[in-house]
C-alpha cells in the first residue's frame, strides 16, 4: 500500500492504518522507548538500542571487571575506533580504510581543517556558513586566532552564497549537510564540485544527516567528513564521532594532534612522531571504551535498514507535522523554518514562536519531547525507526493544544535549565 499526506491528514485512524502496513514498523522494537513517550528527539540524542545493554554488560562485566588488561588485545579494545569505522563506511557511502571513531566532532573538525590547510598550499582562507553550529564556527575561529594569517569567510556575512566567496585564496570549505536550527538539506555533491573548481578541499558536517538519510562520501567527492553518532545513529550520549578522510588524501594528510594513538609503531615508544598508516594516523589518544562498546548496536542497526526507505519515510513524517501544525496552530504565531519542499528538508521540522522555550516544556510534560534553540526556535525530529505517523498526529494534537489552553504560561514551564 502506498502512504499518501492526504489520506494521513484525515484523520488519526488513517494514521494509524499507514502505521500497520509500515515497512519499518518493527524496527521500534530494537529500541528501548519508555511506555507513551513519543520521542521527537533523535536530532539530539537517540534513544538507546536494546542490543546496547548487551555489548555494555558483556564490557563491563567481562571485558573490564574480569579480563581487565588483556581486554586491549582480546575484546578488541585497540581496535574499536577502526572496527566501528569500518561498520559506519556503508551508512555514510565510504569505502574500506576511510574512517575511524574517535574523539567528539569539534575536535575532529579541528584536526581535518588543519589537515586540509597543509594540503592547499599558499591559500589561507576558509570558508563556511554563518549559520554553522557554534562548535564549527569556534573551531574555525581558534584556528584563525591563532594563526593570524589565516581567514574565515562566512556564507551570510561576508557573501550571499558560496560561489561569491570562492577564490584563489580559498583553502577549505566547511558546511553542514544538515542545519542544525532549520532542518535545511544542503545540495553537497553540487558544493564539493563548485569547491573543487576552484581549487579547494571539501569538509562535511553530517552531525544531522547520518544514518537517517543517504549519505555518499565517496560518490560525491566529499574530501573530509566528520559526524556524531550519538543522534540518528543511535550510539549514547557523549558516544564518539567519526573522521572520514577520502583514500586520495590519505597519503600525505596529516593529524595536527600527533598523538601516540596515531603513530605507526605505538609500542615502540619512540621519541619521534611517525605518522601510521592510511586513516589510523587521525587517531590521537586513548579512547572511551565504554562509550565506544555502547555504539556498536546502534550503527548495526543503521547498517541493515534501507536508508533510501527511511528517507522517504522521514519526509512522510516531516511533511504531515508541516501540515497538520500549520493548519492548526495558523493562529497562533507559529512560523514554520525548516523547508516546505521535502527534497530539501532533513528529518527534522522547526518551528519559529516567541513562546517557544515555555512551548516546549509543556510538551514535555505531556511525555512529548522535543528541544528549544534560542532564540525561539522549536525543533521536532522525526527518526523513522522509531516514530510513527500516529505520534506525529499525537504531537501536532497536543501542540495545538498547549497553544489553544495556553497551557505554556504555567510558571512550572518557565523555569530554565542548563541544557535546553
Ligand atoms: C552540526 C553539528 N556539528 C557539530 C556538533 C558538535 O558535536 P560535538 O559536541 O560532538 O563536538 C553538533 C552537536 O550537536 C552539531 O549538531
Amino acid at each position: 500500500m502506498s502512504i499518501n499526506i492526504s489520506t494521513l491528514l484525515e484523520s488519526r485512524t488513517a494514521c494509524e492504518k499507514a502505521d500497520a502496513v509500515d515497512p519499518l514498523r518493527n524496527q521500534r522494537e530494537d529500541f528501548y522507548l519508555p511506555q507513551g513517550l513519543i520521542y521527537l528527539d533523535g536530532n539530539s540524542l537517540g534513544p538507546m538500542p536494546k542490543k546496547a545493554f548487551e555489548h555494555l554488560e558483556k564490557a563491563i562485566s567481562n571485558e573490564w571487571a574480569e579480563d581487565l588488561i588483556s581486554s586491549w588485545n582480546n575484546a578488541g579494545w585497540w581496535k574499536l575506533p577502526q572496527t566501528l569505522g569500518e561498520l559506519i563506511a556503508p551508512v555514510v557511502g565510504a569505502a574500506s580504510g576511510q574512517i575511524i571513531v574517535s574523539d567528539s566532532t569539534s575536535l575532529n573538525l579541528y584536526k581535518t581543517v588543519y589537515a586540509a590547510l597543509a594540503l592547499s598550499e599558499g591559500r589561507n582562507v576558509l570558508v563556511s556558513e554563518s549559520d554553522s553550529f557554534p562548535t564549527n564556527l569556534y573551531i574555525l575561529e581558534g584556528i584563525t586566532s591563532a594563526q593570524q594569517n589565516i581567514q574565515r569567510r562566512l556564507v551570510g556575512i561576508d557573501g550571499d552564497s558560496l560561489e561569491e566567496l570562492l577564490d584563489d585564496n580559498v583553502a577549505v570549505v566547511t558546511f553542514s549537510h544538515v542545519n542544525y536550527r532549520t532542518g535545511e538539506l544542503l545540495p553537497i555533491e553540487e558544493l564539493v564540485k563548485k569547491t573543487h573548481e576552484a581549487g579547494a578541499l571539501f569538509i562535511l558536517d553530517t552531525c544531522h544527516s547520518a544514518g537517517v538519510l543517504p549519505v555518499e562520501l565517496d560518490k560525491w567527492g566529499v574530501d573530509f567528513a566528520v559526524g556524531c553518532t550519538y543522534k540518528y545513529l543511535n550510539g549514547g550520549p557523549g558516544s564518539p564521532a567519526y573522521l572520514y578522510v577520502a583514500k586520495r588524501h590519505q597519503q600525505v594528510a596529516l593529524n595536527p594532534l600527533s598523538g601516540w594513538w596515531g603513530h605507526a609503531s605505538p609500542f615502540a615508544f619512540e621519541k619521534d612522531f611517525q605518522a601510521a598508516e592510511g586513516i589510523l594516523r587521525f587517531q590521537t589518544g586513548t579512547q572511551p571504551i565504554l562509550s565506544l562498546r555502547g555504539l556498536q548496536a546502534g550503527i548495526e542497526i543503521a547498517q541493515t535498514v534501507d536508508l533510501q526507505m527511511v528517507r522517504k519515510k522521514s519526509q512522510r513524517l516531516t511533511q504531515l507535522f508541516i501540515e497538520l501544525v500549520e493548519r492548526r496552530c495558523g493562529n497562533y504565531e507559529v512560523a514554520l523554518q525548516s523547508p516546505t519542499d521535502p527534497e530539501k528538508r532533513g528529518s527534522q521540522v522547526s518551528f519559529h514562536c516567541l513562546n517557544g522555550f515555555s512551548i516546549i516544556q509543556a510538551l514535555i510534560a505531556r511525555k512529548i519531547i522535543a528541544d528549544f534553540r534560542a532564540p525561539g526556535i522549536m525543533r521536532f525530529g522525526f527518526a523513522p525507526l522509531y516514530v510513527s505517523y500516529t505520534d506525529v498526529w499525537d504531537a501536532a494534537e497536543a501542540l495545538t493544544d498547549v497553544l489553544k489552553t495556553e497551557e505554556w504560561r504555567e510558571e512550572r514551564f518557565q523555569q530554565k535549565h542548563e541544557v535546553t
